[in-house]
């Protein structure tokens, strides 16, 4: 029987883009086991139906409450948007953290005027999954959102700083710099890493990676359940994928930000 304090936390995510949050929890909680399940067979979901995602979404919960996780990490906007009360329900009483809450509350906290900018997945948009998740906190709060759908294949690629990507970006981001909107939220795995771009194209804006609030918000959660892991210096982390395509590595450790070992293969359904 595992103390429930070294049990792992379970993340996952519709591909690989979930280890951009995966990279900041094991920045900000480096003691952490952490199991992740990213559906690499079954990206994108960001133009998936909210019934096949949540579909999709119950398998992968089953299959990380079968590794007896702690506490649940949904690091797919697109997931939280149209699940999230799903995985919530089959969690039971565990701690479960979604990309969306936090970037919502960070957003919150951090603009002064309350007028803010959301870009992420058209199924994201359309939920309206942060304006709601914002207006539940602060019924003023005005909220414009723009769906990106170029954005993720150019990250995929690695046009992290191209021309092309540059272009796409002023073009998506035109509608959001014609409000006066003083902060935005990138809501969707993969913005995190075109940041530098974004910040030279929106140089007066506060951007809010929903990566790092949300490993903000699972110390804190953890912390309140008594349930960090303070004494494991050498943590264990496995991969699970759907499966593995082409290039996996290269992508996958450009999200992780280091070498992506401990990778198996798992499919779902
Ligand atoms: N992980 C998705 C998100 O954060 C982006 C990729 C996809 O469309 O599945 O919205």
């Amino acid at each position: 029987m595992i103390a429930p304090a070294n049990r792992p936390i379970g993340v996952f995510d519709s591909g690989v883009g979930g280890l951009t949050v995966v990279r900041a929890l094991m920045e900000r909680l480096p003691m952490e086991n952490i199991v992740y399940f990213g559906d690499t067979a079954r990206v994108p979901y960001g133009v998936k139906s909210r019934a096949t995602i949540e579909h999709f979404t119950a398998q992968i919960v089953d299959f990380l409450l079968g590794h007896e996780v702690k506490a649940l990490v949904v690091a797919c906007n697109t997931i939280a948007a149209v699940a999230g009360h799903k995985v919530r329900h089959s969690a039971g009483g565990m701690p479960v953290l979604d990309v969306i809450a936090a970037g919502a509350q960070a957003a919150l906290a951090q603009s002064r005027n309350h007028h803010i900018g959301v870009i992420a997945t058209s199924t994201t948009v359309n939920a309206n999954a942060y304006a709601r998740a914002i207006h539940a906190q602060n019924p003023q709060a005005r909220i414009v959102s723009q769906a990106c759908p170029l954005l993720v294949p150019l990250v995929e690629e690695g046009w992290l700083d191209h021309d092309v990507t540059r272009l796409t970006v002023r073009e998506y981001l035109k509608p959001l710099l014609a409000d006066p909107i003083d902060t935005l939220v990138l809501g969707c795995t993969h913005y995190p890493l075109l940041k530098p771009l974004l910040k030279q194209e929106a140089p007066h804006i506060t951007l809010v990676d929903s990566a790092t609030t949300t490993a903000e918000a699972a110390a804190r959660a953890l912390g309140a359940a008594g349930l960090l892991n303070s004494d494991n210096p050498a943590p264990d982390y496995r991969f699970y994928v759907s499966d593995i395509p082409l290039r996996f590595q290269t992508i996958g450790e450009r999200f992780l930000g280091r070498s992506l070992e401990q990778i198996e293969m798992m499919s779902l359904g």
